[in-house]
């Protein structure tokens, strides 16, 4: 973690801050590649990502924005309600597990609400590198729209504003059918990036997607027993620890990046039991299909969990 100084706080759209983060002693921060993200401390054991949506050309400041989300039980809700101007706050280095294809033919951007904040450093850099690119941007209202003003200079950046009728319909079968040898990036609700998976699945390795920043809470009230098929132990997870802690505990080797159910690198196949899920990665019928299980965030519904570990 490094402490970075609160250089500016600016109100973006409804229930949308921006936030611009300085070095406090001057210089630059590390370089960062479009799409990442850097992980924000809010005590208390709490972290979230938030997408870096500045030039990844400029290492003097990074620029992150906020949505207040209804149901925040710390996150959003911290940063909206305590974070002021000239405040130090601790992030981490940026990570990117949303990366931009650089000498793809044609880059094709879609953003649901907030998720428009990857789009903007994927913007800088393909216009910095020269190359081709469109964006399909929709958002409930125009008082919801968040940084409209920046995409105005850019012919083949679409807005869709729900409630206006007169502006371009989001059409993501026909934006996926016409994709052509483009790379697609979506990064958006839920419900959106669970319709672009399944209408893009062709496009294999040239789809890319990245859910919102997690404002759900890690399942800690343990009270289960994990048990690994290949390993022929049973673990208890106990109140306060985390699948992953567990398991990490036990010397159980398993992969994850982000902690927090967006990446998807955590996934494990759940061979008996009833999955507490909390994630943003598994689409809807896959959480109902109990399958697999997120590791880092989620628990258990049923007593006993028989993961293929
Ligand atoms: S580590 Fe990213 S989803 Fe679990």
């Amino acid at each position: 973690m490094q402490q970075a100084r609160l250089r500016e706080v600016r109100w973006e759209a409804e229930g949308i801050l921006a936030f611009r983060l300085e070095p406090p002693d001057g210089g630059g921060f590390p370089a960062f590649t479009a799409g990442a993200h850097i992980d924000v401390e809010l005590g208390a054991g709490l972290t979230r990502s938030y997408s870096l949506l500045s030039d990844p050309a400029r290492r003097d400041g990074y620029e992150i924005a906020v949505q207040l989300e209804p149901g925040s039980r710390g996150g959003s809700r911290a940063i909206h309600e305590r974070w002021r101007p000239g405040d130090m706050v601790s992030i981490s280095a940026p990570r990117n597990h949303f990366p931009l294809v650089e000498d793809a033919p044609h880059s094709v951007l879609i953003a649901g609400g907030i998720g428009i904040t990857p789009m903007l450093s994927m913007i800088a850099r393909l216009e910095a590198l020269g190359r081709s690119w469109e964006l399909h941007y929709a958002v409930r209202t125009r008082a919801r729209g968040a940084f409209l003003d920046r995409l105005e200079p850019y012919p083949s950046a679409g807005v869709t504003i729900d409630d206006e009728p007169e502006t371009p319909r989001l059409d993501l079968e026909r934006i996926l059918a016409s994709a052509g040898d483009a790379h697609v990036y979506c990064c958006g609700p839920q419900g959106m990036l669970d319709r672009y998976r399944s209408l893009g699945e062709g496009l294999g390795e040239r789809l890319h997607y990245e859910y919102f920043a997690a404002d759900t809470e890690v399942a800690r009230d343990g009270g289960y027993q994990l048990r690994l098929a290949k390993r022929g132990v049973t673990l208890d997870v106990d109140a306060g620890e985390s699948m992953l802690d567990a398991l990490l505990n036990a010397g159980v080797d398993v992969g994850f990046a982000c902690s927090e159910g967006i990446c998807g690198s955590c996934r494990v196949a759940v061979l008996d039991g009833v999955p507490d899920h909390r994630d943003l990665f598994l689409t809807e019928p896959e959480k109902q299909e109990n399958r697999s299980i997120m590791v880092c965030c989620s628990g258990s519904r049923s007593p006993v969990l028989t993961l293929d570990l």
